[in-house]
C-alpha cells in the first residue's frame, strides 16, 4: 500500500493526543472563567461566506481555500477560519436578539488552508478562537486580548510579545487607502504582480507582501496611525489605557495589518521570541470587525475576537521545554496466570473500572514476564498478580510499582483497596 497522509496534515498519536486533550480541557476551563460559551459550526460552508467574509482579495480566498462542488452542484469550502462561520450563525440564529449581549462565544476545531507546508504552517490545523459580538466598549477589546495572554501565561510560556495596532474605522481607512495609493502608484511596476493587483483593490495588503517587503518604499509608507480620525484615535487610546491598567505590556506597531479583510480599529497579534521557531513566530491573531455582521445580513452589531492554533502552541511549549501536567499511566494492571485467573481478572477489571480506576490486563497470552513488561510500559501505579494459588486462597497480590511494596489483599476488598491507594496519591 502506498497511500500516505495528505501533505500538511498530521496524525496525532497516543503519547501526544494526551497533551491535546489537556490543552482542550484548559481551553474549556478558561472560557468558563471568562464566561464564553462554546459554539460548533459546520466544517464546510457555502464558498460565498468566506469570499464575502474573509475578503475576495485576501490570500486565503484567492489561493488557499479547499473549495469543491458537491453532488447537488453547490460550491462549498472547508472553513479556513472560524470568524465568518460564527458571524453567519449569529445572524442566522438571531443571537443578536438575546438579552445577554455581547454574545461571547468560543470554538475549537480544524481549519483548512492550502498553504505551503512548513513547521508551524499546516494545511489542516486546529484553532481555538473566541468572538464577542454586540459591544462597542473598548473594555471588551481589552478582555479578549487579556484572555489570550492569560491562556499562554497559565500554560507557562515565556518571551511573549503582544503587538497592537489600530486599523481605524471606515473613514480613517479610506483616508489611509488614498494615501497608500498615492505613495505606491508611481513605482508600482517595481512590485510583484500580486501587489500591482492589490494597488486599487486593497492597497493595505501591499504592506503585508512577503516578496516585496525589502522594497525601499515599504519603509516610509503612510502609517494608518497618522490617518485615524478622532473617534478611532480615542478608541485606540482607551484600549491601550485598559491594558496598562491590567499590567499587560504591549508594543504598538503600525505595520501590523492582518491577513483578513474584515478588521477595523483594534488589531493584535501575540508573537514569541526565542529559538526553535524558524520563520514563524506569530502564535495568535485577532481584532475587531465592525462591519461583518451587517455584511452577513444582520443588524449593526460589532464584534472582536482572536484565534490561535494548537499546533503552534505545542511547538512553543516544546521549544521552551514546558512539561504539561498530563496524567501518565494506568492505575492498575492485572497480571493473570492461567485460564481461571484470567476469567476472574476480567470480572475484577469490570469492578475496578466501575469504581473509576483505570485498569487493564493482557489479551495476547503473554507469559508472566511479558505481562510485567506490559505493566511497566503502561506505567501502571499498581500491578496485581492473580494465579491459581491466589484464586484458591481468595486473595490477590498487589505491588506498588513506585515503592516495590507488596501486599496480599482479599479479593473482595481489592477494588476498595486500590481506590484507597489512588485517593492517597491524589
Ligand atoms: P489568522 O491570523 O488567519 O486569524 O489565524 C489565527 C492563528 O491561527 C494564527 O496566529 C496561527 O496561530 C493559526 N494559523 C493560521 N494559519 C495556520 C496554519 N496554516 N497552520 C497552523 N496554524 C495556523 C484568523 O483566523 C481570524 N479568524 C482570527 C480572529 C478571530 N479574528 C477575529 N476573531
Amino acid at each position: 500500500m502506498d497511500i500516505r497522509i495528505p501533505r500538511g496534515t498530521q496524525d496525532i498519536l497516543p503519547g501526544t493526543s494526551e497533551k491535546w486533550q489537556w490543552i482542550e480541557g484548559k481551553v474549556h476551563e478558561i472560557c468558563r472563567r471568562f464566561n464564553y460559551a462554546e459554539i460548533r459550526t459546520p466544517i464546510f460552508e457555502q464558498t460565498e461566506l468566506f469570499q464575502r467574509g474573509v475578503g475576495d482579495t485576501t490570500d486565503i480566498v484567492q489561493k488557499e481555500m479547499y473549495t469543491f462542488t458537491d453532488r447537488g452542484g453547490r460550491s462549498l469550502t472547508l472553513r479556513p477560519e472560524g470568524t465568518a462561520s460564527v458571524v453567519r450563525s449569529y445572524v442566522e440564529n438571531k443571537l443578536y436578539g438575546s438579552a445577554t449581549q455581547p454574545e461571547k462565544l468560543y470554538y475549537i476545531g480544524p481549519m483548512f488552508r492550502y498553504e505551503r507546508p512548513q513547521s508551524g504552517r499546516m494545511r489542516q490545523f486546529f484553532q481555538f478562537g473566541v468572538e464577542a459580538i454586540g459591544s462597542d466598549d473598548p473594555a471588551i477589546d481589552a478582555e479578549v486580548i487579556a484572555m489570550a495572554m492569560e491562556f499562554y501565561n497559565e500554560l507557562g510560556l515565556k518571551g511573549l510579545k503582544l503587538v497592537l495596532n489600530s486599523l481605524g474605522d471606515q473613514d480613517s481607512r479610506k483616508a489611509h487607502r488614498d494615501a497608500l495609493i498615492a505613495h505606491f502608484k508611481p513605482h508600482i511596476h517595481e512590485f510583484c504582480s500580486d501587489c500591482q493587483d492589490r494597488l486599487e483593490k486593497n492597497p493595505l495588503r501591499i504592506l503585508d507582501c512577503k516578496k516585496d517587503r525589502d522594497h525601499p518604499l515599504m519603509d516610509n509608507a503612510p502609517s494608518i496611525l497618522d490617518y485615524l480620525n478622532e473617534q478611532s484615535r480615542q478608541y485606540f487610546a482607551a484600549v491601550q489605557r485598559l491594558l496598562d491598567n491590567m499590567d499587560i505590556p504591549y508594543e504598538v506597531d503600525s505595520g501590523l495589518v492582518r491577513g483578513l479583510d474584515y478588521y477595523n480599529n483594534t488589531a493584535f497579534e501575540i508573537m514569541i521570541e526565542g529559538e526553535g521557531f524558524g520563520a514563524i513566530t506569530t502564535l495568535m491573531g485577532g481584532g475587531r470587525y465592525n462591519g461583518l455582521v451587517e455584511e452577513m445580513g444582520g443588524p449593526e452589531s460589532h464584534g472582536i475576537g482572536f484565534a490561535l492554533s494548537i499546533e503552534r502552541l505545542l511547538m512553543a511549549l516544546e521549544a521552551q521545554k514546558v512539561d504539561l501536567p498530563v496524567k501518565k499511566g494506568l492505575d492498575c494492571y492485572l497480571v493473570a496466570l492461567g485460564e481461571q485467573p484470567s476469567e476472574e481478572a476480567a470480572v475484577l477489571l469490570t469492578e475496578l473500572r466501575r469504581a473509576g480506576i483505570s485498569a487493564d490486563k493482557d489479551y495476547v497470552n503473554k507469559k508472566i514476564k511479558g505481562q510485567f513488561k506490559a505493566a511497566d510500559r503502561l506505567q501502571a501505579s499498581y500491578t496485581a498478580v492473580l494465579g491459581e494459588d491466589e484464586l484458591q486462597k481468595g486473595i490477590i497480590n498487589v505491588k506498588s510499582m513506585a515503592s516495590g511494596e507488596q501486599k496480599e489483599v482479599p479479593l473482595k476488598e481489592f477494588t476498595h483497596y486500590i481506590r484507597g491507594k489512588m485517593e492517597e496519591e491524589k
